[in-house]
């Protein structure tokens, strides 16, 4: 994470994946790097750091979401855009993914409108899988649960990485300097639109 001022964008990013080895999670890291190598304050979260239950009504009746639902929710709150990186399952997202939209969404603050904290951050998509579609179809299903379901603003720009598991060099960066160039332009628009948005 570097030093921002409150006027520049500042990017928040993680993955749908808590798995130690997660393509995913590499992803998210290298967009970090590359976020901060281009003058754009960045943080990587981990998802297997903020481990919720599943969603369940009677438990957020009887105890309220979880205390690492309001955690993330803060991080986000912290940031102007925030860089989503998820595998693809049977041609959707992962349910960590969507477990943890679900409590956030449903957490709010005093003074709070409704899913605030969605609808005031720009947001951009990747995926990274082991097949030739890179997880493609799964961000389909997110930009349709942020944009329909929670009222964010997706950018229409999004990077997919295919054959995932030789796409890395040692150093975490993409083998394919075509392939990075599609990933740092997309961030950048992050943070143009993050701009934007937040002045
Ligand atoms: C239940 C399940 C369903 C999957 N379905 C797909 C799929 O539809 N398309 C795809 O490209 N990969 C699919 N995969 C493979 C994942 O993309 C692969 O396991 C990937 O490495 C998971 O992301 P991670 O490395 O970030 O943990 C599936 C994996 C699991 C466990």
């Amino acid at each position: 994470m570097t030093a921002a001022n409150s006027s520049d964008p500042r990017l928040l990013f993680f993955a749908g994946s808590a798995r130690q080895g997660s393509f995913n999670k590499r992803l998210a890291k290298l967009g970090a790097m590359i976020a901060d190598a281009n003058s754009i304050p960045s943080t990587f979260a981990d998802l297997a750091d903020y481990p919720m239950p599943i969603y369940h009504g009677d438990l957020e009746a009887e105890e309220g979401q979880p205390e690492n639902a309001h955690k993330l929710k803060n991080l986000m709150k912290a940031h102007t855009g925030i860089f989503i990186v998820s595998p693809e399952y049977n041609a959707s997202f992962s349910p960590l993914l969507k477990n943890t939209i679900d409590w956030i969404s449903h957490i709010r603050d005093d003074g709070e409108a409704p899913l605030e904290v969605f609808r005031t951050r720009v947001f951009a998509l990747a995926s990274a899988s082991g097949g030739g579609l890179g997880g493609l179809r799964g961000l389909i299903q997110i930009r349709a649960v942020l944009e329909l379901g929670t009222g964010a603003l997706v950018l229409p720009e999004q990077f997919a990485l295919p054959r995932a598991r030789e796409a890395f060099d040692d150093n975490g960066h993409l083998k394919n300097k075509d392939q990075t160039e599609q990933l740092k332009s997309v961030i950048q628009k992050l943070a143009r639109a993050a701009r934007v948005l937040h002045g």
